[in-house]
């Protein structure tokens, strides 16, 4: 694999003032990282040039059958000044098994870790200073051939852009309200649920639309068969706490497995909670909650963090957990996660990867 050619732009654009403000992924920072793959070739040109739009063919085949795969993570300014990732060695794994599913051909981590390293050294500036506040990573590959027929393509563009973002949910740390969806279905068997690639999110959108007209902001999946046993947000993992024990599905091909929700596990079991992985039904949470045994409910994700789930509404029945408050689980898992995140706790785990 090549060196990394740098060109820098000219002109810098104006930074945000007021962090509070930023959302989430509006905001684009100066450069970003580009590399190109054609058959014969393997990966090459490695850059990092000034952000800028992308020239494709209208035939580019990622535009017609959405051969795309993508990652997501973030860069943390801790409290002395510097900056680190974490799990980054997680999301370039991952990002190969989606690659290996979608027919996309694989990347050498290591180089792609330095790469993200060497990207957001030269936009450390852009790095958020304040709590809560982080640079989101966005990696991403696409077919770039002009071919309308269906075949995986032959040369494809791998992009890092980045984004000074804020809480995900505008909501942010106050408990998010979820619906149980029961007419459409994220994933299937055999199909793509466990990659991160375009067409999962695509597929939620008509549901997550729904859901906002009835005043909530995402949907809880369940399986695509039997439609009987939750699978996840799409935005997020999912955890229930019934009666004291950590619960969350098991990854059976359709959920992706996030690497907060991995991590969210390890701490558990660091501290002694019993944490487990297994299939589980919504009418077993519905019982439990009706039972009083449901005490908590929460998604783990890169973007959301950790985010408590107020109200889940499941056909007439709406469930309000904990009082709609966050949870002691919950908020221990926010603060060992953001703790070892932004370097205010000591990183016992080795999860964190300074970027010089
Ligand atoms: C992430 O959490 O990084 C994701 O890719 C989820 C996306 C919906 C923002």
């Amino acid at each position: 694999m090549s060196d990394i050619r740098i060109e820098l732009a000219k002109t810098l654009k104006e930074k945000p003032t007021d962090e509070s403000k930023l959302g989430f992924g509006h905001i684009f920072t100066d450069h970003m990282f580009v590399m190109n793959y054609d058959t014969g070739e393997g990966w090459h040109d490695a850059r990092i040039v000034p952000f800028d739009d992308v020239s494709l063919s209208p035939a580019a085949m990622c535009l017609h059958y959405g051969q795309e795969i993508f990652e997501g993570l973030k860069a943390y300014r801790t409290a002395d000044g510097t900056v680190q990732l974490f799990r980054p060695d997680e999301n370039y794994k991952r990002m190969n098994v989606s690659a290996e599913r979608m027919v996309i051909p694989k990347i050498d981590e290591e180089f792609m870790i330095e790469a993200t390293k060497k990207l957001v050294e030269v936009e450390e500036e852009w790095v958020p200073h304040s709590d809560g506040a982080s640079l989101y990573i966005r990696p991403f590959i696409f077919a770039t051939d002009p071919y309308v027929g269906v075949r995986p393509a032959d040369h494809y563009l791998f992009l890092i852009i980045l984004s000074p973002s804020g809480a995900y949910y505008s909501t942010g740390l106050n408990p998010v309200k979820i619906y149980v969806e029961q007419k459409y279905v994220r994933a299937v068997r055999g199909g793509t649920g466990f990659a991160k690639t375009a067409a999962n999110y695509a597929i939620s959108l008509k549901g997550q639309d729904e859901a906002h007209e009835q005043d909530y902001e995402q949907v809880l999946w369940l399986d695509g068969v039997e439609q009987k046993y939750i699978e996840e947000v799409g935005s997020m993992n999912i955890f229930f706490v019934i009666d004291g024990e950590v619960i969350t599905p098991e990854l059976t091909g359709s959920v992706l497995p996030g690497i907060t929700r991995k991590s969210a596990l390890e701490v558990c079991r660091s501290k002694g909670i019993k944490a487990t992985e297994r299939r589980i039904t919504i009418e077993e949470v519905a019982k439990a909650y009706d039972e009083g045994k449901l005490d908590e409910v929460f998604g783990t994700g890169t973007a959301a963090v950790i985010s408590p789930v107020g109200h889940l509404k499941w056909g007439d029945k709406i469930m309000t957990i904990n009082n709609n408050e966050i949870g002691p689980i919950s908020q221990m898992l926010y603060d060992t996660m953001t703790g070892i995140q932004w370097g205010k706790i000591p990183d016992e785990f080795g999860w964190t990867v300074k970027i010089k």
